[in-house]
């Protein structure tokens, strides 16, 4: 069609696509509406997914419609819109997902013609985003906003989704194909799971150091099994990043098996190739070599947003809800519009893990804010069980669920919340089949739902996996525990809370895999001893005014930093979460821990964010052409 010679394809799906592209199924769309959804001929509900209309067996007669979200970014005005068509044809519900767009539910087919151009007047499209398509471009929920991020990478993800939308040379991929685009240092977008990931990376480049991406490729979840993106090897800067996307995906269009469905994710083509032979094919592609990876600029920890944090600029914060399993009705989203307005700027992020971010809050402002109705509901401040809850569809809506999920996950939260007051957040993911859309393998705890027999009785279970994670070192949950009855997961997930299995566990697969291609040079520091085997020292002119440094003293891990031409010392270790305070920005006489931007005074530890904090301080001893650390 496009002169390639694809791979011969021999599956259903790729026979549906050679009829008809899926795009081509707009001048049937109209013809539906009029006839009834029973006309619907087979080979059409595929091409539908194509115009994010999904026919959903278990409620005949209704469909989902999926709304595009590049990068999470909305505004009032797009909620508002949604949140009307919800409330007269679609029950009042909707679904934030994991790949931060919104699904409409119970729409009859009649009225798809109208909820299409009603969203096209506020500027928004359901295309290409179910099947063998590029799905919606995930990015940093806090984007342009976050003093985490090493640049705003959003202005990408929408270049080069403004590439692809529409266009049929993107349009019948072997199968379907996600992307991640940040330059968020937190971690926040499951960058592992990815079919390309770009994260944050700065590399030597003409004498000058240039802030741009390394490369992942090959990640996924899903039917054929869970893969971990590798790296490529390659660093691009941010204006060729979306070209660099797009010869991604066209390489995989022309090369990509086209057999069997579980086993042609481009994961596949990447374990059958190898990195270097596509690293070739697609420089080939290009016709230009392209710059080996950079230094990986990610933290070594994961976040997700959710809390008062303040931004770049020191005047406003962003205010980041828990949407409890990311399900919302009408009118919460429409009064989310009103506070987003009433509040901020009236822009609206939505985030991979189904939860909302309204940025841009005036200090003075907040107070008030905080004080609303509906922030008792959707929280900033939620329980650490909460507050790290995802879950898929399941089977309300979803023909392929074997167990029912997001009511009970809810419900299973709510009860965890009462017996489990206190620690860090726990990440708890769910996904009703082997799918694995609700990124069970990334989670704190994964469960995926699976039917187990108990005295002869058919009843919901779940396989229960502990111990994932993203970030520079990710990890695959590993499954722990198998065909554990519904009914007796609090149970079973209190204890593994409480026993901090998870991290346990975690810790456990960090040692046994290998270690991170360019450590950050924060994150690795050196123990210190002079010649005579003496007190750790620090030379004189070693650390620059304004720069920090982690050192080891005596075996704790100590941040030193200059400011206003004096040395401080403080644990390297946020009292938050544990943050690496030597890689944190200085303001004032603070440093601003890279986590979650809590603000420690250099001299005292307190906290200015929360004033319960203190990091640990030790005193710094100037000696002859040094200093030493009182550690
Ligand atoms: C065998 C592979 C897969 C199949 C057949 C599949 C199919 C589906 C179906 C039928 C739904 C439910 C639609 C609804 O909500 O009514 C769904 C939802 C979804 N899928 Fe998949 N899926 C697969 C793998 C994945 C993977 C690997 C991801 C990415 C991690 C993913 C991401 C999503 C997301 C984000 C949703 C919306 C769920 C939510 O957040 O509520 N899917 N998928
Ligand atoms: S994981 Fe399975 S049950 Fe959940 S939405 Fe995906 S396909 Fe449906
Ligand atoms: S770890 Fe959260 S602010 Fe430092």
């Amino acid at each position: 069609m496009f002169g390639h010679s694809w791979r011969a394809g021999v599956n259903k799906i790729e026979q549906i696509k050679a009829e008809k592209d899926g795009l081509d199924v707009d001048a049937d769309i109209a013809r539906y509406a009029e006839l009834g959804w029973q006309a619907i001929q087979e080979s059409d509900v595929e091409r539908l997914k194509w115009w994010g209309v999904f026919m959903r067996r278990h409620t005949p007669g209704h469909f989902m419609m999926r709304i595009r979200i590049p990068n999470g970014i909305t505004n009032a005005a797009q909620l508002r819109a949604i949140a009307a068509l919800a409330q007269r044809h679609g029950r009042g519900i909707l679904d934030i997902t994991t790949r931060q767009q919104i699904q409409l539910r119970w729409i009859q087919f009649e009225h798809v013609p109208s909820i299409l151009s009603e969203l096209g007047a506020v500027g928004l499209v359901t295309l290409q985003t179910g099947m063998d398509n590029i799905r919606n471009i995930v990015g940093c929920a806090v984007a342009g906003l976050t003093r985490n991020e090493l640049f705003d990478a959003s202005p990408v993800a929408r270049a080069f989704t403004d590439m692809f939308v529409g266009d049929r040379a993107y349009t019948n991929l072997p199968r379907k194909f996600n992307v991640t685009i940040t330059g968020c240092r937190e971690n926040c977008v499951h960058a592992e799971t990815q079919d390309i990931a770009l994260v944050p990376a700065t590399a030597e480049l003409g004498g000058r150091t240039i802030a741009g991406f390394n490369v992942l490729i090959g990640g996924k979840n899903g039917s054929g099994g869970y893969r971990i993106a590798r790296p490529l090897d390659v660093f691009v800067r941010p204006e060729e990043a979306a070209e660099v996307c797009s010869a991604i995906v066209l390489l995989f269009r022309d090369h990509g098996s086209r057999d069997a469905r579980n086993k042609i994710r481009f994961a596949f083509l990447v374990e059958e190739w190898g990195e270097t032979r596509v690293r070739d094919t697609l420089e080939a592609r290009l016709g230009r070599a392209l710059d080996r990876a950079g230094a990986d600029e990610r933290l070594p920890e994961a976040t997700n947003h959710v809390g008062i944090f303040r931004q770049k600029d020191v005047s406003l914060s962003y205010v980041g809800l828990a949407i409890p399993v990311g399900r919302v009705t009408s009118e919460q989203l429409k009064e989310i519009a009103r506070l987003a307005v009433a509040y901020g700027t009236g822009e609206v992020r939505l985030t991979p893990d189904q939860n909302v971010v309204i940025p841009n809050v005036p200090d003075p402002k907040l107070g008030n804010l905080t004080a609303e109705p509906l922030l008792k509901v959707l929280r900033y401040d939620p329980s650490a069980i909460m507050a790290g809850l995802v879950s898929c569809t399941g089977i309300e809506f979803c023909n392929l669920a074997v167990i029912e999920t997001k009511a009970r996950a809810l419900k299973i939260a709510q009860t965890l919340e009462s017996k489990i007051h206190d620690g860090k957040p726990v990440r708890i993911h769910w996904s009703g089949c082997p799918a694995g859309c609700g990124n069970h393998t990334v989670a704190d705890i994964g469960l995926l739902g699976v039917k187990a027999k108990v005295d002869g009785q058919t009843v919901d279970a779940v396989d229960v996996f502990v111990g994932g994670s993203s970030g520079p070192q990710p990890t695959q949950a590993v499954k722990i525990l198998e065909n554990v009855p519904c009914d007796t997961l609090p149970t079973v997930l209190e204890g593994l809370i409480r026993y901090g299995e998870p991290e346990k566990l975690r810790r456990r697969l960090r040692a046994i895999s290998t270690p991170p291609l360019t450590p950050s040079p924060a994150a690795s520091p050196r123990e210190r001893v002079d010649d005579a085997g003496r007190r750790p020292l620090l030379l004189k002119d070693e650390l620059p005014d304004g720069a920090g440094k982690a050192l080891v003293v005596n075996g704790h891990e100590i941040a030193v930093f200059r400011c206003a031409g004096t040395l401080y010392a403080l644990l390297n270790q946020c009292p938050h979460e544990g943050g690496s305070l030597a890689g944190g920005a200085m303001e004032g006489d603070e440093v601003i821990c890279p986590l979650h931007g809590y603000g420690f005074n250099l001299k005292t530890g307190v906290c200015s964010t929360d004033p319960r904090l203190q990091a640990k301080t030790f005193p710094v001893v100037a000696q002859q052409g040094g200093f030493v650390i009182d550690a």
